[in-house]
């Protein structure tokens, strides 16, 4: 029996997701270039130069010194741009006992990254406010120390750890800083946050097309200050034309590269602007209106907003459609991307108010 065609979800009502919609330019980019592999550059040139322009848009956005010549890679997503600068942290310590300090708030990617890599990940206390601390960062720091560290746009609630402080910690004790802005990084730009290249002695930093970018997936971005983070990846590749490969993964799709520089060609840097400044507002807006009815709220400082709601409200939420998700000690989490339109809120409230009679 012929099976109906499956077709992917809409995005109406996914209300905790970092992706979102793609920009129709950059969903046909990725389509054109769905069958041609970076992995092996020699072979797909155009795919390749592709990526030096997506390596130089993401660099821009991150305020690199020398955007042109920026070392880094579009990978599948903040997990393999987080393992990576692990890996090459680790790589570029002396020393074999490593370990990597990160706020209690960081991506469960790092948990990843020091089971494979076997390096110790210290996690260490935040703030009141959500934050990295930097005393608990100073008292985890030691000489083995390979990488602290410190998130820009926290996946549970949207923080901005302090990266000057977080960086002037890790140079004391010869370690490099990581800022994983994988979420944050397309937001950023438009506030006032010290989170760049240019705001501390930042060695790495992952930020993603594939989330507020709204780049098709897979795309992620690696970004490294100096050549020698990538060179520390590299591994030879005896059967390519090219001589060796910094990527974690062999073979991958253009279709993410193609999708990022078609994103950021469309959007760079007044349709990232206007995105973000819309986020800012609804995430204020619906900060307000969940206040209102009586929940305690974290206040956005990204846009992204959680609120202490009930179990079973959210039971009902979930069961009326809506993709919510939780935060860890299991407040509901609104991330405000791109595709949750005012109106979009206002039906959740509509739903929420009838759950609340
Ligand atoms: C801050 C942060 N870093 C890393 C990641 C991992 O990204 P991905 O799911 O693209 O591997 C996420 C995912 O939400 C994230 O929020």
């Amino acid at each position: 029996m012929q099976q109906p065609e499956p077709e992917p979800q809409s995005f109406d009502r996914v209300l905790s997701s970092m992706c979102t919609e793609p920009h129709p330019a950059a969903r046909e980019a990725a389509e054109r270039f769905l069958a041609t592999n970076p992995g092996d550059p020699a072979t797909y040139e155009t795919v390749a130069d592709l990526e030096r322009r997506a390596v130089k848009g993401l660099a821009t956005l991150a305020a690199h010194p020398t955007p042109a010549e920026a070392a880094g890679y579009v990978t599948s997503g903040g997990t393999e741009a987080n393992v990576q600068a692990v890996r090459s942290a680790r790589n570029r310590h002396d020393g074999s006992d490593v370990n990597v300090v990160a706020p209690t708030s960081a991506h469960f990617s790092f948990t990843k990254a020091a089971e494979v890599l076997g390096v110790e990940l210290r996690t260490v206390p935040l703030d009141d406010d959500y934050r990295a601390d930097p005393d608990a960062v100073a008292a985890a720091v030691d000489e083995d120390t390979a990488l602290v560290v410190g998130v820009a746009g926290s996946t549970e609630y949207g923080r901005v750890d302090p990266i000057p402080e977080l960086a002037a910690i890790a140079e004391e004790v010869g370690a490099r800083l990581h800022v994983d802005a994988a979420w944050g990084g397309f937001v950023l730009p438009f506030t006032d946050h010290a989170w760049s290249f240019a705001d501390a002695a930042v060695d790495t930093l992952t930020i993603d097309p594939h989330k507020y970018g709204q780049a098709p997936v897979p795309a992620g971005g690696l970004l490294a200050r100096e050549d020698a983070a990538l060179d520390a990846l590299a591994v030879d590749t005896p059967y390519l034309e090219t001589r060796s490969q910094a990527t974690l993964t062999g073979t991958r799709s253009g279709a993410g590269v193609a999708g990022a520089v078609a994103a950021m060609d469309a959007l760079w840097p007044d349709g990232y602007r206007e995105a973000a400044e819309r986020a800012a507002d609804d995430a204020d807006w619906l900060a307000g209106e969940l206040a209102a009815r009586g929940y305690d709220v974290v206040e956005p400082e990204l846009p992204l907003v959680a609120a202490a709601v009930p179990d079973s409200t959210f039971s009902a939420l979930r069961d009326a459609g809506w993709k919510v998700s939780r935060t860890g000690t299991g407040e509901l989490r609104v991330v405000c991307m791109p595709h949750v339109t005012r109106s979009a809120l206002r039906a959740f409230f509509d739903d929420l108010d009838r759950i609340r009679r």
